[in-house]
């Protein structure tokens, strides 16, 4: 078993010391030059690559070759890209999912395993060009607005508070895609999320409870584009407000955060108005009870009612370290009653994921439809993201705590809308049907 081993790291050692493009190259195998380069290219460098999120670089044979066992692994399992949604249960069409071929991660297995060689250097592709890794994501913004900076010290607890600032607007507007980001490398480091609300106020001037709720900036997730024809108001009269959740790294940093928007063309209205709430919490609330004893796997359901017929836009599960899985479902309010899961998705702290419907898989649901979800957490031991297993851990807003809901986007249907968009489904369905 010892032989075995070091002659393992004897031939890690000898590739790593073959000069450049010479490595040993059998016809047939994959090449990083021909065949893994234009993989991470198109998959993978937007996040690994010098000074953005990921901690290495896959742009060059000699920035990707260390990793290559690792890369192996990430890929086989579907953790890399990052895309935690099951596979196996409900939808799957959607627009933002940057999911690798099962041929692609054959091709990378394939490579890996015969000593991920390089191939001719002269083969591999030109790297794709980037914006800033702080560029806006839904092009030049029609408004920007920018909070008061926040200076988070070197050192401390973590800081959850509100910042305001006005939105500047003289007209009620329709919102088409909304972002918030962090300004600059050194901010992006202290905030851990920031959730951006329109918020109203009485007549003498006092702020009228938390706001419209408008977008959330969290590690990993991107910047929101509304499906066409539809909108959400932004009034007027209402001023921003960013919830924030800052950490300290160690260094002082003045935390500046921004919010771009894109309306619809001033006096136009969308055909329908677009929500993205936080829904089916436990006991129907956003953050609600939780009871997870110490040592255990445990979960917690929740139901939210949608009083008109709707079509779902989007689908975010929301847990803190200890969530792992979460699943939802749509009770339709029939006799006998249906129930029907329609996604489930694993979930990773690091990771806020959105899942965006293409336009045909958008889940219709009829006026008195029930989501109903369910969200695992796992309080053991086994749990790496898990500080301490011998702790019960209830519901909160610090990190430790726990949530357990899911983002749902949607619009609102007339059950007349709803009856003629299910009859165009069904009629489109019967076609492919009928080719096949
Ligand atoms: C959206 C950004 C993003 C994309 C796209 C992405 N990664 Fe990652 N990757 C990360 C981040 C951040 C980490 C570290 C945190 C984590 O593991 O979640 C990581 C971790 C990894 C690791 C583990 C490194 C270690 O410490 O062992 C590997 C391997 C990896 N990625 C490979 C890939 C490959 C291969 C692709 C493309 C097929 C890819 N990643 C696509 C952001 C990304």
């Amino acid at each position: 078993m010892k032989l075995v081993y070091s002659a393992a790291v004897l031939s890690v050692f000898s590739l790593a010391l073959l000069p450049t493009g010479a490595s040993a190259q059998v016809p047939g195998e994959p090449t990083f030059a021909d065949d893994i380069a234009p993989i991470f290219y198109e998959s993978c460098v937007n996040c690994h690559r010098a000074g953005e999120i990921a901690p290495m670089s896959l742009i060059s044979y000699q920035d990707a070759r260390p990793w290559a066992r690792s890369i192996k692994n990430k890929v086989e399992t579907r953790a890399m890209p990052p895309w935690h949604l099951d596979r196996d249960i409900g939808v799957q069409d959607f627009l933002n999912d940057p999911s690798l071929t099962d041929d692609q991660i054959a091709t990378i297995v394939k490579w890996v395993d015969a000593g991920a060689p390089q191939g001719n250097p002269a083969n591999t592709p030109a790297p794709p060009e980037f914006a800033p890794s702080d560029a806006w994501q839904i092009g030049e913004p029609d408004l920007v607005v920018q909070f008061p900076a926040y200076e988070v010290p070197a050192a401390g607890p973590d800081l959850f508070g509100d910042l305001f600032t006005n939105f500047g607007l003289t007209e009620d507007r329709y919102i088409t895609a909304i972002q918030t980001k962090p300004v600059g490398d050194k901010a992006r480091q202290v905030v851990h999320h920031a959730l951006s609300y329109a918020v109203e106020q009485d007549e003498s001037g006092e702020r009228m409870g938390g706001g419209q709720f408008l977008v959330e900036y969290a590690s990993g997730k991107q910047a929101e584009v509304y499906p066409e024809g539809t909108g959400l108001k932004l009034s007027a009269d209402t001023e921003a407000r960013l919830s924030y959740h800052l950490h300290s790294v160690g260094e002082p940093i003045d935390a500046v955060v921004e919010l771009g928007i894109n309306f619809l063309p001033a006096g136009t209205e969308p055909e329908h108005i677009r929500y993205s709430k936080q829904l089916a919490g436990s006991h129907g609330q956003t953050i609600g009870v939780l009871d997870l004893p110490a040592g255990a796997v445990s979960r917690s359901d929740g139901y939210a009612r949608f009083n008109k017929a709707a079509k779902i836009t989007m689908f975010q599960p929301h847990m803190h370290m200890l969530g792992t899985y979460q699943c939802i479902e749509f009770i339709y309010p029939t006799q006998p009653v249906r129930a029907e899961t329609v996604n489930c998705a694993s979930f990773d702290y690091n990771w806020h994921m959105n899942y965006n419907y293409s336009k045909d898989s958008m889940p219709l649901i009829p006026a008195g439809t029930i989501l109903h979800t369910s969200t695992w957490f796992d309080n053991s031991a086994g749990n790496r993201g898990n500080l301490d297993a011998n702790n019960w851990i209830g519901a909160g807003q610090r990190t430790i705590d726990e949530m357990g809901f899911a983002w749902i986007g949607w619009y609102d249907m007339t059950d007349e809308e709803y009856e003629a968009e299910v009859a165009t489904r069904h009629e489109a369905r019967e076609r492919t049907d009928e080719e096949n």
